[in-house]
């Protein structure tokens, strides 16, 4: 069946049963490879997306049931990187082996979309589901202030 998916502002066109996990798809169908798979049972959070805004386990989302929503992958976070926390993951270099990264980001990006200034509370509470074998999170934790503090920043001035 062919399936119209919104994703990264485009539309795409896969052919595809419409219960196929979204994560497959993704990375199978329209080679977007930067969601991972984890668990495949929506623990780990490696296959974390954005769908109208709101993070979504895609290794538990049929796709067809999100046909024609906005669905925002890593790739499609910014224009070269240019995220408030991309920008900081990188600044605070918290990745270490990074497979769990593009979901720890993607569950970061809704939770400064709802919460703007988060206390460390907040993010514990919202990054709870995005599981890190690294054990990164001190680093992730940093770099969300960090991000925070980035995108509210008041522009220079010449
Ligand atoms: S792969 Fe989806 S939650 Fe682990
Ligand atoms: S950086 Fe290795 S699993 Fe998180």
């Amino acid at each position: 069946m062919l399936l119209k998916l919104n994703v990264n502002s485009e539309v795409r066109t896969v052919d595809a049963p419409p219960d196929t996990p979204l994560l497959w798809v993704l990375r199978d169908g329209l080679d977007l490879k930067g969601t991972k798979y984890g668990c495949g049972m929506g623990i780990c959070g490696a296959c974390t997306v954005l769908v109208e805004g709101k993070a979504v386990r895609s290794c538990m989302t049929h796709a067809g049931s999100v046909a024609g929503q906005a669905i925002t992958t890593i790739e499609g976070l910014s224009a070269n990187t240019a995220h408030p926390l991309q920008q900081a993951w990188d600044t605070l270099d918290v990745p270490q082996c990074g497979y769990c990264q593009p979901g720890q980001i993607m569950a970061a990006a809704t939770l400064l979309a709802r919460t703007p200034h988060p206390t460390d509370a907040d993010i514990d509470a919202a990054m709870s589901g995005n599981l890190c074998r690294c054990g990164t999170y001190p680093r992730i934790r940093q770099a969300i202030h960090h991000a925070a503090e980035a995108a509210h920043a008041p522009a220079l001035r010449d």
